[in-house]
């Protein structure tokens, strides 16, 4: 979604805008834009499309400066055209505005201005006009004022940046439910929506909580209440390096991030299980826990909410924490989690699943649940993120990075976010022997190996995804801990593919889908050993008698009779936990869409239309 950078105190800040918007472009936006200060002007170029487009648009008119904003744009309201792309300034150009979020009162604020001409169809425009009539209004002109003012009248979600011609080394920054990073190095001041975006300068950041504003300058950043009152957001350290933030010699960042499952996981599973002091047994413990266990030992009822494929790891986490912990537990989608009516009290936890931590739904009904008083938990990836600090305990999964758009990595280790948080409930409930929990977390540290030879697979799935890439419609049918991972095998096949996929529980095709079956419709069927597998083989049985060809996603317990019956059959090794499977059963079907996009020559790092980080609802 839309991306922000800033950056004053150094002469070639168009230079450093243009590279942090690069780091920013997995994000997914559709136009890209930057305005400079000189003190005399404000100059703005935009683009619609790449950014490529805007860069070659500034090579025409090269610029020095010491101070500018510049953004990448998802289109909200008005279409991905020059003109509405960000920055925009006010009718006397003095003031310039950057805006990731949605300003839901625009219209209202727009009539208050009276008969005035606005450049563009958007919502963030109105908020340099209100700046500069700010501006206009004060004796000594006060930009850090005059946004205090205006982000009081402000409702909905906003990470937004003003520039002004009369303070030419100063960028004034705010932020409500939307992400907002602002830090300071050898001289220069900086803020953008992103740590990706910084990393090339400093690791040293820090994070605006909702309603800060602060002011930016080669000088320092100063952090100040709505009030006006000094303020402190929240500083952290960025753990991961540039590296983690390259391609490294892969084709695309999805394949790169597919590859590093096996770390990923590695790292997620590491020091889990330690002794609270020295000759007491060890226990598992999370990242941040803010909540008394005595508390999470009488839930009696949890909600996963999450978004995308997060939702789909949160699937997962029902199964281990109803088998597991005892608890049941409902999966709902964020979105309409709190526009309904969820029967959340006290003694209800709400585990809310995010890659990023940023997602505007997830967040908010992660809220939602806080203001009924109910414990939250977040499994989150990304260190410091909104979800991470909002959450009465935190588990991190340890998946560095994901840069392209279609979650791979961050997918599997929030599964074993899920897993380790399931028992984590049963150990605080005393429903599982010491022993037990050690003996499963022994066996969950042979996850990465199996990762690894599932990756071997990859020339097999290359040739399916030749012969596959041009049919017009894939089902996707699993049971148990297979129907997630059908879901996400799907959304993954039209996330980058843009081909129709849709998954079923394979117990009710016979009541509908399998309608759609006609001689040749492809169907991939998750078919591992276990205690559904024959009930599988029957519903496999069932389309194939219908004319699908059938690839089986089978282990090396169940290939031997899905051999009968499939076109063909991928062999992953045996989970070491049956709950554990969809961490290895997800790899065929990443690499299956990879190939396939990469095939119909689609763009697999930012596909269309989509973003990674969703920041509106
Ligand atoms: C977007 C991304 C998905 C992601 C979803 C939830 O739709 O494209 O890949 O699964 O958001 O994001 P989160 O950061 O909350 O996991």
């Amino acid at each position: 979604m839309c991306g922000i950078i800033g950056i004053t105190g150094r002469e070639d800040a168009v230079q450093g805008i243009l590279a942090g918007l690069k780091r920013l472009e997995y994000r997914g936006y559709d136009s890209a834009g930057l305005v400079t200060n000189d003190g005399r002007d404000l100059r703005v170029t935009k683009r619609a499309g790449k950014l490529e487009n805007l860069t070659r648009a500034l090579d025409s008119q090269p610029m020095t400066t010491s101070t500018g904003i510049g953004h990448t744009r998802w289109a909200t309201h008005g279409a991905p055209n020059d003109r509405n792309s960000h920055p925009h300034l006010d009718p006397s150009g003095r003031v310039a505005v950057v805006h990731n979020g949605i300003i839901e009162n625009y219209q209202a604020l727009k009539a208050g201005l009276g008969d005035v001409r606005f450049a563009s169809d958007t919502d963030t425009e109105v908020t340099a006009h209100l700046v500069a009539r700010e501006l206009d209004a004060q004796d000594a002109p006060d930009l850090l004022l005059a946004v205090r003012r205006v982000v009081a009248q402000l409702r909905g979600a906003y990470s937004i940046c003003f520039v002004a011609v009369d303070d030419p080394t100063t960028i004034v920054v705010a932020k409500h439910e939307a992400p907002l990073i602002v830090a300071h190095a050898d001289g220069v001041g900086y803020c953008a929506s992103d740590v990706a975006a910084l990393i090339d300068h400093t690791r040293d950041v820090a994070a605006l909580l909702d309603g800060q504003i602060a002011r930016i300058s080669p000088e320092g950043v100063e952090v100040f209440d709505v009030d006006g009152n000094e303020a402190e957001p929240h500083r952290y350290t960025v753990d991961w390096d540039l590296d983690a933030a390259e391609k490294k010699g892969y084709e695309h960042f999805m394949l790169k991030e597919i590859h590093e499952q096996p770390q990923a996981v590695h790292d997620t599973l590491l020091d889990r299980h330690t002794s609270p002091s020295p000759g007491e047994p060890p226990r598992l413990h999370l990242d941040e826990l803010r909540i008394d266990e005595r508390e999470l030992a009488r839930i009696d009822k949890v909600f996963i909410v999450a978004c995308g494929t997060s939702l789909h790891a949160g699937m997962v986490g029902k199964l281990a924490i109803e088998h597991w912990a005892g608890i049941p537990v409902d999966v709902e989608v964020a979105s309409e989690f709190r526009y309904r009516d969820p029967i959340v009290d006290p003694h209800t936890l709400v585990i809310a699943l995010s890659q990023s931590g940023e997602t505007v739904d997830t967040i908010a009904a992660a809220s939602h649940a806080r203001d009924q008083r109910a414990p939250v938990i977040s499994i989150v990836n990304v260190v410091g993120s909104t979800l991470a600090r909002e959450a009465d305990g935190v588990i991190y999964t340890h998946a560095g990075p994901e840069v392209a758009v279609a979650s791979t990595k961050a997918f599997t280790t929030q599964i074993v976010g899920t897993l380790l948080l399931g028992l984590y409930l049963a150990q605080v409930r005393g429903r599982m022997y010491a022993t037990e929990t050690a003996d499963i977390l022994t066996r969950l540290q042979q996850i990465p190996d199996a990762i690894t030879q599932a990756l071997n697979l990859d020339q097999e799935i290359r040739e399916l995804a030749q012969r596959y890439h041009d049919v017009d419609y894939t089902m996707f049918i699993g049971r148990h801990a297979g129907l997630p991972i059908a879901m996400e095998g799907a959304l993954k096949l039209k996330e980058i593919s843009y081909l129709h996929a849709e998954a079923f529980p394979a117990g009710e095709m016979k009541h509908g889908p399998i309608a759609l079956i006609e001689p040749g419709t492809l169907v991939i069927a998750l078919a591992p050993a276990g205690h559904v597998f024959a009930k599988m083989v029957s519903n496999i049985q069932e389309v194939k008698a219908r004319g699908a060809s059938i690839l089986a996603i089978g282990t090396d317990g169940s290939t031997a009779d899905l051999k009968e019956h499939a076109d063909h059959v991928l062999t992953l090794p045996e989970p070491p936990h049956e709950l554990a499977g969809p961490v290895l059963s997800v790899i065929p079907l990443q690499l299956f869409s990879y190939h396939v996009a990469t095939l119909r020559g689609e763009d697999v790092d930012q596909p269309r239309n989509l973003a990674k980080t969703v920041t509106v609802e």
